[in-house]
Parts: C-alpha cells; structure tokens; sequence
C-alpha cells in the first residue's frame, strides 16, 4: 500500500470504530468524511433530540465521544494525531503526524472501547475504592474536564434534583412524543434503544434512572443503589468546543470505568432542565458548568450484561472525499 492509502485506510478505520461511541438516545448525530490526509467530524442536526435538547448540549457531548473513539482507534495503531477544533464546520478535524509501533496501553484502550456500553442494572453492594475513583477522576482531568464526586450529603439533594427533572420532563408531551420516536422496540434501522436494554421495571434506587415512558425486557436486579458513586461532569463554559471536550472526557472516564468492571450509567435529564441544571451547579459548589450526571458502580456479575445497542450503517455515517 502506498503511504497516502495508508493513511486514509487508517482514519477510515478511526470513524468505523467511533460508531460504537455513546450517543443520546443512541442517534448517533454524527458525520465523517475521509480525506487522503485528514478526518473530519460533523453534526448532524436532523437526528437531534430538537425538543429534549435543543441547545446541542447533548448532541456535542455524543460527538465529543464519537472523536475520542477516533483518536483512541488511531494511538492504537500508533499514529500520532493532531485535533483542529475549529470555531465554525467541521467540529473538529484529525490530522496525521507520524507512525510508531503502538504503546501497549493504547491498544488496551481500543479493547475497553470494544467492552463499554450503558449499564442500566442496578449496581452490586461493593462501593468503588478510592484508587478506582481516583483513576476516574484523573482520566476525566487527562481530557481537560472535572468530575466532582457526590459525598453522601449531597446524595439526597441530587436525588431531588434528578426527580424534579424526570417530573419536567414527563410533563412534556412533545418530549414525549420525541423519546418514543427514539426508544423501544426492535430497532431495526440501527438507531435509538432497544427494548432489550431497557429494564423491565424501574430498579427502586434513591437516585432515579431516566424513564423512558415504557419498560423493556433487561432484567435490571433486585438490588439497590446504596453502593453506587454518583458524579458530576463539569468544566469551565458552555461554549460549543467545552461540550464536546466534555464528551471526550467523558468517554476517556468511561473507558477508565470499563478496564476496572465498574458500569457507568449518564444521567442526562437534570442537565437538559435549565432550573434543575442551575440546581447542580450549587452541587459543585458553584465551580464551573455541569455537563453530565453519572452513576458509576461495580457490576453484578450474576446478571446478564445488557445486548449491544444498534448502528447505523456505515455508509449512513462515513463519506469518502477525494481530496
Ligand atoms: C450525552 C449522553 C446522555 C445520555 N443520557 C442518558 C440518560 O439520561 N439515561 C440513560 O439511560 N442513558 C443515557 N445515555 C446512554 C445512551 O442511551 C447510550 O449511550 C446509547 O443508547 C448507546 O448505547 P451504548 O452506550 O450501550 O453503546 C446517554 C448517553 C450520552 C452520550
């Protein structure tokens, strides 16, 4: 192969493995094109959630996944890479510097990438040790975010908080409509969530999980969420390259969770309702802007892990360019 079809082969490769990344709802609002000597990343608006998230905010942070699953495909195969994030389109562009033989910790990245999904079953009785949570906290710091981690004084407070948001948002018919266009059933056209990974009944946890609106068939436990860690995923603004860094950040902190078997589950709703978004921000302690709530805990190996969410096409989410 000759070096340039090297290279494209390469960010080909890079924006087939980021259609595994995590998105809202699982719509995947992205777009690659393939140049001989770069890759660039786009929104696509026509699947954002336009009512449930009409800042972007959501949609940014799925795409802020989708380009570290590029850039963890890439440092895999020991390409050295170069991020434009530019003010306008694309959303960002990555750039090829030079090959080397892959340091082995970024080809065990590009497994956890293989391994992470969304666990909504509850999590065992066995808290996080503090060097797991550590690691989380220095991933998410590694892709210039913050996780502020909820002690358990604060835990009621944000259990109200997330309950206030759900009461928001169930209220909304149009959100409603918006969700069951994304959510259950089969899935056959490789977007939004199954009803496999739904769980068949609500887990009465202190911090309520997202409900959709309709249970599905995941046998989500019987226990509770006394274990659990919940976080906050904050950083310095609302601009648009702070919300995708964040979703870089994000995936860095889930792919983190995912080499110590911990589940990592975002909690998204009190985050899309501004009053409730405002409320999150005294969590923190009014240190910056919050852009994910996250349950993280150890998995209960006794129940089955959830099926793999489905994908769209490839073609559907990648275009090749000539030059
Ligand atoms: C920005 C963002 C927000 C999300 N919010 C929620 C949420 O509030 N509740 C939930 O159950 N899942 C949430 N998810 C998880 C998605 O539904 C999940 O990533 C998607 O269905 C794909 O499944 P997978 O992560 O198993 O690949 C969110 C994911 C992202 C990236």
């Amino acid at each position: 192969m000759t070096v340039d079809a090297d290279r494209r082969q390469a960010l080909r490769e890079a924006a087939e493995a980021a259609r595994y990344a995590p998105s809202i709802h699982n719509t995947q609002p992205w777009k690659w094109t393939v140049h001989p000597d770069r890759l660039e990343l786009h929104a696509v608006t026509d699947r954002q959630l336009t009512v449930q998230d009409p800042d972007a905010h959501m949609l940014l942070l799925s795409c802020g996944a989708a380009l570290h699953h590029a850039r963890v495909a890439l440092a895999a195969a020991g390409w050295r890479v170069r991020v434009e994030r530019p003010a306008g389109t694309p959303l960002a562009v990555l750039h090829l510097d030079e090959q080397a033989a892959p340091e082995p910790a970024a080809v065990e990245r590009f497994e956890q990438l293989k391994a992470r999904h969304t666990d909504r079953r509850t999590v065992s009785e066995t808290r996080l040790g503090t060097p797991v949570l550590d690691a989380l906290v220095a991933a998410t710091e590694s892709e210039g975010a913050r996780l502020h981690l909820i002690g358990h004084d604060q835990v009621i407070d944000l259990a109200v908080i997330v309950e206030r948001a759900q009461k928001t948002e169930t209220s909304d018919e149009r959100l409603q409509q918006e969700t069951a266009a994304w959510v259950g059933g089969e899935r056959s056209d490789g977007t939004g969530i199954p009803d496999a990974n739904l769980p068949a009944g609500l887990p009465l946890t202190t911090v309520a999980e997202r409900d959709f609106g309709r249970t599905g068939t995941l046998a989500a436990g019987e226990g509770h969420d006394t274990a659990a860690t919940y976080a906050v995923l904050y950083g310095t603004g609302d601009e648009r390259h702070e919300w995708l860094q964040a979703g870089e950040a994000l995936n860095a902190l889930w792919l983190t969770a995912t080499e110590h078997n911990a589940g990592l589950l975002p909690i998204s709703g009190p985050i899309e309702v501004p009053y409730t978004r405002h409320e999150l921000r005294r969590i923190i302690g009014d240190l910056g802007a919050p852009y994910l709530v996250v349950r993280l805990g150890l998995l209960d190996s006794a129940s089955a892990k959830p099926a793999k969410t489905p994908r769209l096409p490839l073609d559907q989410v990648i275009e090749e360019a000539s030059s």
